[in-house]
């Protein structure tokens, strides 16, 4: 994820980044000025502000989310209202009795798939967590991703290893029935015996990764089953896989905006 609250990185022009781009760079399209650009914004402004006001919030106030979210904050780049999201849509599928596994494709260091474990746990549920990701970080982006740029600075980051998250989810002793899936979404997400979903959470920040999670996963979500995007704000490779996917379904349904980045739709049909 685009992430303001990040460092800024190093930034030199890319050779392969300008051959991805078929062109010369001109200075407007210089990756340091687009971030700084987009950090300008006033909408990632505000919503900067107010996720450093939640997070502040979220330290003391004696909520149950809140306390759920002082347990897995260290292990998530996710914001409080996107991980406030992933909490409310556990317990929405579990008090709409929806069949289906939860099924996070991005889980880094396993922070936000924990949140919805602990979750499961706290309604004395029990269901399957599938959890997708190289455990590698980010690949590379591709020419589909307009900002690919910036986008291609990020190749490698975000990396949770899978010792890492097996270890989390001990400690925290949320580990059953949880499935671990190590490789590119391209090749694991086809194979893989999933059935029925009833909360996607798609967290894969590329064109390419957002696209792939669609069209294989979109048909198996339950009627009434939920959703979610992190990266629709962020990043423009993740909104246009999903305004191309819903555009070519000939589904005018509308996602609900949970913070600058964030998105959710429920699935129709319920
Ligand atoms: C922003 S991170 C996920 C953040 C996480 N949900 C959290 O709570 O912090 C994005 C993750 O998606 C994974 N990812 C992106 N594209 C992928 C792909 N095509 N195949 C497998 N993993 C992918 C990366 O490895 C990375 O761990």
């Amino acid at each position: 994820m685009f992430d303001p609250s990040m460092s800024e990185p190093c930034i030199q022009p890319n050779p392969a980044a300008e051959k991805q781009r078929g062109g010369a760079g001109s200075r407007q399209n210089h990756p340091v000025k687009e971030i700084l650009y987009r950090l300008r914004d006033p909408e990632v402004v505000a919503d900067t502000a107010i996720r450093s006001a939640a997070e502040a919030w979220h330290l003391i106030s004696p909520s149950e989310f809140s306390s759920l979210y002082r347990r897995v904050r260290r292990h998530t780049m996710c914001s409080p209202a996107r991980l406030r999201a992933l909490h409310q849509g556990v317990k929405y599928v579990v008090q709409n009795r929806l069949d289906g596994d939860l099924v996070e494709c991005g889980c880094a260091r396993g922070g936000s798939a924990a949140l919805m474990a602990l979750t499961l746990r706290r309604l004395g549920q029990r269901r399957d967590l599938w959890l997708f990701d190289t455990f590698e970080g980010l690949p590379a982006p591709t020419a589909d991703d307009p900002d690919y740029e910036i986008a291609e600075l990020f190749t490698g980051s975000c990396r949770g290893q899978l010792d890492e998250v097996r270890e989390l989810f001990g400690r925290y002793e949320v580990a059953d029935g949880v499935q671990f899936v190590k490789g590119l979404f391209q090749d694991t997400l086809p194979l893989s015996r999933l059935d029925r979903i009833a909360l996607l959470h798609i967290d894969g920040d590329w064109y390419e990764s957002v696209r792939v999670c669609l069209e294989t996963l979109y048909d198996k979500v339950v009627p009434g089953g939920i959703i979610q995007f992190d990266d629709y704000g962020y990043w423009k490779g993740a909104r246009k896989a999903v305004d191309e996917f819903l555009a070519r379904r000939g589904t005018n349904l509308p996602l609900k905006r949970l913070d600058y980045s964030g998105r959710s739709l429920l699935k129709p049909g319920a």
